[in-house]
This record gives structure tokens, C-alpha cells and sequence, in this order.
């Protein structure tokens, strides 16, 4: 398929001919085009770039070609590299834009409503442009010079949207080199895994004659501490990244400890304390590294109560962390920062910019209330983060890091509070309104509503609807098991055909839900991001899966 034939300037494959690497070839790749001609000929590859393949992105809204893995694999199987340059750059950028891009996923189509990766502000992709061409490495000032002042400036402004504090604090801290508000790291998983690290170092500091768990390990911080296991809290809904942390911070990932989840899916309050209470009088000798909240937990959307956890964590001076990767943006609405209420409160924030900050893949951000706080994962090198610089990788678990920061600095710019707010409440307000179409459709059964902008639901076909109801209020167990058994397979079918159709993407998943104590239940998953995604969108969605239900329900399921 060709996508970005602009009528203005058609771009055509090279003649095969023998291209050679040779010391002139070097330089003109590096030095940039030395005659007008070179030039305006990049300059058309470019527009291509800019428009062409957005253009396609827009027109183009089913979500996948129809072309099989096994297809694929086949085609890309070789494994040497020429000794020879095998193309040009025309050439190359054909490929990936004919070639390649269509059986990519076009996750800006408004039927793409499966995931947390969405369509971007077209102008992210002229931004990042500029962040690859000044190739600024934001580990140390000296590879970056104005863009790690202006990173401390983005920090400092979404620490302030986060915890509020006065202007003097901000202007005592915002170029402060001795402290730090945040960090910029590549993912939301690793964002998470330095706020339990910052959180195992200040927990089991230097005392006597040790010198803290970073220089010593974890055997000798457990004896040095008197306690024989850590353990971190969250939610069942907790994403496996804090499990990840688990092990990478050696203290195990079966210590990170699911707390059962109320009705509404959020972190249930009197199962913490009596998780808590068990654990003290264990006498295992166990300490709780931190309790996470979740705001916007990847599968339900649902955001645990941020307020009563810090009064928890405060009363037992545990290190209270906010996953916000996902719903930190929706402190951009006025109308909806509420349903955040108390993430002021937390000890460390974790936040996505490329989840609802709309930036590209990727950019992960961890904040502290403290700004002392990061100094618990100091390190120094001689030729570079010298003590007392202003090197931003002195206190980062990344090494070499690009300037995200300077594309969230632009688009926060670019779109103010107001353009974010209008996002965020349109996602909100149409995943409500998609609740209540799923609600009045007989052949679908509302799961977990929205909270954020993210639902879940399965399909109940009517002759069952009653009848299955009836028996799962009576808690005749083993024959609720065999019908869920059943939907969970009408459910998974549905999905897996609508995905391979290609034309539009919720995805699944399997969730423990009150209405159903004990038993698994295979949903649909809908994730709403896209200013694109309409109502009508999403009503196409369903008629979709009610006419692939249709076609399937006598040849697969037999109810
Ligand atoms: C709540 C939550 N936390 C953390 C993460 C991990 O983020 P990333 O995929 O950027 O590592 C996700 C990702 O979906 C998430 O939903």
C-alpha cells in the first residue's frame, strides 16, 4: 500500500547500483548536503516524513494490515549484515514508509482503543526531530548545558501541579544543583523502580559502624537493621513493574504484597491495616519498605484512596509512593484533579509523559515530596557527575539519557493546562457515556465502570443473561464457574476475531471482580485517549463485536 504519494513531490526508488562506504560517502553523511540540489532533495524526504506518514495515520484508520506474524517472520529472517552499503537514504525511508509503516500498528486510528499508546499531537514528531538533531545527553551538563537547566524548570513544574507548594519553595528549588524535585527516566517501570530504590536506601541508611544498604548489600543492611525481610504494599491491580522492582532491589519479588481491592477496585482499607497489624506482629522480624497507591491502575482505571493511604503510611512512618502513571495528567483538569485528591501527600509520584502527557515513546518522570530525598541514590565519577555539579545523571538510575524534557517543556507550552484539561475530560466523559451504551445493549455486561477513562466489559448473550444471573446470586458455585467458563471463551473469541479483522483494537484481559467472588473473568479492556474517539466510534465498536458474536456463537460456543 502506498501512503504518502504527495502528489507535489513523488519520491522514487534508485536504480540498483553499486554503492560503495568510502571516506567521501563518510563525510557527506556527516557533514550534511553539500550542494542545493542534495539539499532540496532531503528537504522533500522530510516533508514526506512530516506530512506523508501523518497524513496516512489520519486517512488510514483501520489498525493493522491484514498480513500474518508467521508472514512476516519470514520476510525478515536473514541475519548478516552486507559488507557493502546496500541503500540509500531515499531508499530507506521508502521502505519504512510503504514497506513497513502499514503493518505497523496505526495506533492513532480512533478504533484503536486496546492500549495505553494512543495518536500524539502531530507536532511531537517535529519536536522530537529537534531533540535527535541537537542530541543533547542530559547526563551531565556538559553535553547539555541549557537543556538540564530548563529539565529543572519541567520538574519543578509538575512537582508544583503534584504537591502545591509555595512559590518561595519553588524559587528555593527550581535551580537549586543540591537538590533535586525529580528525575526524568525512559519508562514508568523504571520511574517506579528508583522510587522503592530511593526508598530501601533511606529506609536502611548508615547507622554505627555500616555504611548504608548501597555500599554494603542486602545482607548486611538486614543484619546491620535487625530485620530478616522487606516487604512493599500494593493493590492487587498493581502493575508487574513493582513486582520487577522487587527483584532488581534483591529484597524478592513475592514480598511485594497484593492487598485485596474493594467493590469500586480500589486498594481495600481495613485489608491494609490488617496486613499491616499481621506483619508487625509476625515477629519475622519484617519491615514495609512502602505502600503504593495507584492512580489509574492499568487495568480498571480505578485510583486507590490516595488521602486515607498517606494517613496510614504517616501513622506508621512508612514510605508512601503514588503510581500515577497513568492518571497523573488528569491533575491538568480542574474539573477531574479531585479524583487525585491526597497524591500531595505522597512521598514519591511516578508519572508517564508518553501515556496521558501525549509525548512520544518514551518518557517516564519519578517526583519527590523531599527534595533531599534522591541524594539516597548519589553516585560520582571522576570525568564526569562531580560532587556539587549540576549533572543531572548524579542522581538517576539512567546513564545517557535523551532531552525529553525539552519536548515536555515545549508541549506544555504549546498546549497549557487548558489543552491538556480538554483531553483528559474527554476521555473521561466519553468512556462515561460508552458505560452507559454498554449498559442499555442486552448482549453486554458492564464489568468495572469508569472511574478515569478506562472500562471494562464482557459479552452475556440474553439466553443465558437471566438464567446466569439467577445462579451466580444463588452461589450455586461449580455451574456460575462453567457458565463464566463459557462467556470467558465467547469473550476471548470475540476479541481475537475483532484484532485480526484489523479494522479496530480493544484489548482483554482477566480480572477477580466482586460480582464474581473467586472466579476469573475474561473482559474486554477499553482504553480511551483519543481526542478522535467519538461515541459513534465507539458504538461502531460494539456493533462490531454484537455481528462477530453473531457469526461465530453457533460454530464455537455451545450454550
Ligand atoms: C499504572 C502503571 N504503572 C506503571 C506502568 C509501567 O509503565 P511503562 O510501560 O512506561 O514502563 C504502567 C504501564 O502501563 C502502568 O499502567
Amino acid at each position: 500500500m502506498t501512503i504518502c504519494n504527495l502528489p507535489t513531490h513523488p519520491v522514487s526508488r534508485h536504480k540498483p547500483t553499486q554503492l560503495v562506504a568510502d571516506q567521501d560517502a563518510l563525510m557527506r553523511i556527516f557533514i550534511r548536503p553539500e550542494s542545493d540540489a542534495a539539499r532540496l532533495t532531503l528537504l522533500k524526504y522530510m516533508e514526506q516524513i512530516l506530512f506523508g506518514l501523518h497524513e496516512f495515520l489520519t486517512r488510514h484508520v483501520g489498525v493493522t494490515q491484514e498480513i500474518s506474524l508467521k508472514e512476516l517472520a519470514e520476510r525478515f529472517n536473514s541475519t548478516t549484515i552486507s559488507k557493502h552499503p546496500e541503500k540509500k537514504l531515499a531508499d530507506v525511508i521508502i521502505d519504512l514508509i510503504e514497506d513497513i509503516a502499514p503493518h505497523a500498528v496505526n495506533v492513532a486510528s480512533p478504533y484503536f482503543v486496546g492500549h495505553m499508546t494512543s495518536a500524539l499531537p502531530f507536532f511531537m514528531v517535529h519536536l522530537k526531530t529537534i531533540v535527535t538533531a541537537l542530541n543533547q545527553n542530559v547526563i551531565k551538563l556538559e553535553t547539555s548545558k541549557v537543556v538540564s537547566v530548563i529539565e529543572k524548570q519541567v520538574l519543578a513544574k509538575i512537582h508544583r501541579l503534584i504537591y502545591r507548594e509555595n512559590e518561595a519553595f519553588y524559587q528555593e528549588h527550581v535551580q537549586n544543583p543540591q537538590t533535586s524535585l525529580g528525575c526524568f527516566i525512559e519508562d514508568g517501570t523504571l520511574a517506579n523502580i528508583t522510587a522503592l530504590w530511593v526508598a530501601r536506601n533511606s529506609l536502611l541508611g548508615a547507622r554505627d559502624c555500616f555504611e548504608g544498604i548501597e555500599k554494603e548489600g542486602l545482607p548486611a543492611a538486614y543484619r546491620a537493621h535487625g530485620i530478616e525481610r522487606l516487604v512493599v504494599l500494593v493493590s492487587r491491580l498493581g502493575h508487574y513493574s513493582l513486582k520487577k522492582a522487587g527483584g532488581v532491589l534483591g529484597i524478592g519479588n513475592r514480598n511485594v504484597i497484593a492487598v485485596e481491592v474493594d467493590a469500586q477496585n480500589r486498594m481495600d482499607l481495613n485489608c491494609l491495616r490488617q496486613k499491616i497489624a499481621e506483619l508487625q506482629d509476625s515477629g519475622e522480624k519484617t519491615r514495609i519498605l512502602a505502600v503504593v497507591g495507584i492512580a489509574g491502575t492499568t487495568e480498571t482505571g480505578s485510583v486507590d484512596p490516595l488521602g486515607q493511604l498517606a494517613a496510614i503510611c504517616a501513622e506508621h512512618r512508612i514510605h508512601f509512593h503514588v503510581d500515577a502513571a497513568w492518571g497523573g495528567p488528569t491533575l491538568m483538569s480542574e474539573k477531574y484533579r479531585h479524583l487525585l485528591a491526597g497524591i500531595e501527600q505522597a512521598d514519591s509520584v511516578t508519572i508517564d509523559g508518553h501515556k496521558q502527557f501525549y509525548m512520544p515513546m518514551t518518557c517516564g518522570m519519578v517526583y519527590f515530596k523531599d527534595p533531599k530525598k534522591l541524594d539516597a541514590i548519589e553516585y560520582h565519577a571522576g570525568y564526569v557527575n562531580r560532587p556539587g555539579s549540576v549533572d543531572l545523571g548524579r542522581k538517576s538510575l539512567s546513564g545517557s539519557r535523551e532531552a525529553s524534557s525539552l519536548i515536555l517543556d515545549s508541549t506544555l507550552k504549546i498546549m497549557g493546562t487548558q489543552g491538556y484539561a480538554l483531553l483528559i475530560e474527554h476521555g473521561i466523559e466519553i468512556a462515561r457515556q460508552f458505560a452507559a451504551e454498554i449498559q442499555s445493549r442486552p448482549l453486554f455486561e458492564m464489568i468495572t465502570p469508569p472511574e478515569l477513562n478506562i472500562l471494562t466489559y464482557r459479552l452475556v448473550p440474553p439466553a443465558i443473561r437471566s438464567l446466569g444471573r439467577i445462579r451466580f446470586e444463588q452461589g450455586a458455585a461449580e455451574e456460575a464457574i462453567g457458565i463464566n467458563d463459557q462467556l470467558n471463551t465467547i469473550t476471548r473469541k470475540v476479541q481475537q476475531l475483532q484484532r485480526e479483522a484489523g479494522k479496530s483494537f480493544v484489548s482483554r484481559t482477566t480480572l477477580r471482580v466482586h460480582q464474581y467472588p473467586g472466579q476469573d473473568i475474561v473482559v474486554f479492556r477499553c482504553v480511551i485517549m483519543n481526542p478522535m474517539t467519538t461515541l459513534d466510534v465507539l458504538r461502531e465498536i460494539l456493533d462490531e463485536q454484537e455481528a462477530i458474536y453473531g457469526q461465530i456463537v453457533n460454530e464455537t460456543v455451545d450454550l
